[in-house]
């Protein structure tokens, strides 16, 4: 078997976010996010289940770091939780920003690069009773925010992301309704959009100021009609595409939004949102750009989805079952040419800019001391799927698997494990899988079998 090798310097960490792993979500000042409200509504999390326990990483970090610089990672992503920072959206917590110094400084001391995000969905509950993402003021309370953990911060920190996956904070969070705050009002949905990324621009001019890269991770799967040559099928891909990626990257990177979907969002007044000077500030010049990959999206015209759906302005539509591809316990197709794909288009329709996966990786539903081959298995196939996008001519430099351990996974609640450590909820004993000791071969070796 022939060895893959990555380019030199290629950085290789994982990821996890602060509502997930956290847990202490009322001690040094912590206030509530969305998160913490909608884990109280019953019937929205599977099992009822909240951000307590997590993995109780707020008070474990020393030997979850120790543990990462065990497993070889160069790499930790994690978020910072604004509730602690500013709780209620409100004056600067400085307990809060300790914890984050107390995080960076025990990275540093093993050698591994702090990879923070300002933004992992934990939207202060305070700023929502104002109106959420869907309230303009919203996206200036998100630069206030990240000016004060810049400056408390950035010493010593090199690049950082602003948002994770707004697609999922806007659609899910205010059409759908399956996230936090839960919102089914997709005119806010639509506004949640342009206000999440009007945060981002004025949050990554605060980070470039700082002297430090800016970036943004968007969640991207190709879309495949299910007939290619029906007109129909065709229209409903264009349009989810629209909804799901260019939304997002055209004003990030083109400086304006795609005519087609605000089009399809005209009945929102999408438009008449975007204010004079806004994209100017959405497309300050980026980075690097994360890629969160999971999986396709295969969607026919034939109506059929259930309602409040995230897609909103796709009109009629479904997602047909595809059986030739086996899945995991998200029930999400194990897709690996996906990745190849999304990454080429991004190389191929916009200018060249430096890309990280930030978060691959499955769900699968492990026994403490079980072997995950199944886990490992994905993340090898995507790594060489990532592999043939360098080899394309992509600009392809780093890979954060998701997740280091197992996690709160938001509406699922404590029952998907997508880590590559096992942790016992109960004990909260920590165990690496297969899928560890295999990742941190590759991360000491930079290279994946073929
Ligand atoms: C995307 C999100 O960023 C992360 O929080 C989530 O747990 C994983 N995907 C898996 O669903």
């Amino acid at each position: 078997m022939e060895n893959i090798v990555f380019p030199e310097g290629f950085l290789w960490g994982a990821a996890t976010a602060a509502f997930q792993v956290e847990g202490a979500t009322e001690v040094d000042g912590r206030t509530d996010s969305i998160w913490d409200a909608f884990c109280r509504v019953p019937g929205k999390i599977v099992g009822g289940h909240t951000g307590e326990p997590a993995a109780d990483h707020y008070r474990r970090i020393e030997q979850d770091v120790r543990m990462m610089a065990d497993l070889g990672l160069a790499a930790y992503r994690f978020s910072i939780a604004w509730p602690r920072v500013r709780p209620d959206g409100g004056a600067v917590n400085q307990a809060g920003l300790d914890f984050y110094r107390r995080l960076i400084d025990t990275l540093l001391e093993h050698g591994i690069r702090p990879w923070p995000t300002l933004y992992h969905w934990d939207l202060p509950q305070k700023l929502e009773d104002l109106g959420g993402w869907a309230a303009r003021d919203t996206a200036f309370r998100f630069a206030e925010y990240a000016q004060t953990t810049v400056e408390a911060l950035g010493d010593r920190i090199s690049s950082w992301t602003t948002l994770n996956e707004p697609w999922c904070s806007a659609f899910l969070g205010y059409a759908s309704g399956v996230h936090a705050p839960g919102r089914t009002e997709p005119s806010a949905a639509a506004a949640a959009v342009h206000h999440l990324l009007l945060g981002h621009g004025m949050a990554a001019q605060v980070i470039r100021d700082a002297g430090a890269g800016a970036g943004i991770t968007l969640n991207m799967y190709p879309i495949i009609p299910a007939d290619p040559t029906s007109e129909a099928d065709l229209d409903v891909a264009r349009r989810l595409d629209g909804l799901q990626q260019r939304i997002f990257l055209d004003p990030l990177l083109h400086g304006r939004y795609p005519e087609d979907v605000v089009e399809d969002l005209a009945p929102l007044g999408f438009s008449e949102l975007v204010k004079d000077g806004d994209l100017a500030v959405i497309s300050t010049p980026l980075d690097m750009l994360g890629v969160n990959y999971y999986s396709e999206h295969y969607v026919s015209a034939e109506p059929g989805e259930t309602l409040p759906s995230p897609w909103i302005g796709v009109g009629e539509h479904s997602f047909p079952r595809r059986e030739d591809a086996p899945r995991t316990d998200m029930d999400w197709e194990v897709r690996p040419d996906g990745l190849t794909s999304v990454l080429l288009r991004v190389h191929r329709d916009y200018p060249p800019i430096p890309l990280y996966i930030t978060e691959n990786g499955a769900a699968y539903p492990d026994l403490p001391g079980v072997d995950d081959a199944d886990r490992t298995e994905y993340i090898a196939s995507h790594l060489r799927a990532a592999h043939a996008a360098i080899e394309a001519g992509v600009d392809l430099r780093g890979y954060f698997c998701w997740s280091l351990m197992d996690n709160f996974e938001w509406a699922e609640g404590y029952a998907k494990r997508f880590g590559i450590v096992h942790v016992d909820y109960e004990t909260q004993v920590r165990t690496p899988k297969m899928s560890a000791r295999w990742f941190s071969e590759v991360a000491r070796s930079n290279t994946v079998a073929s």
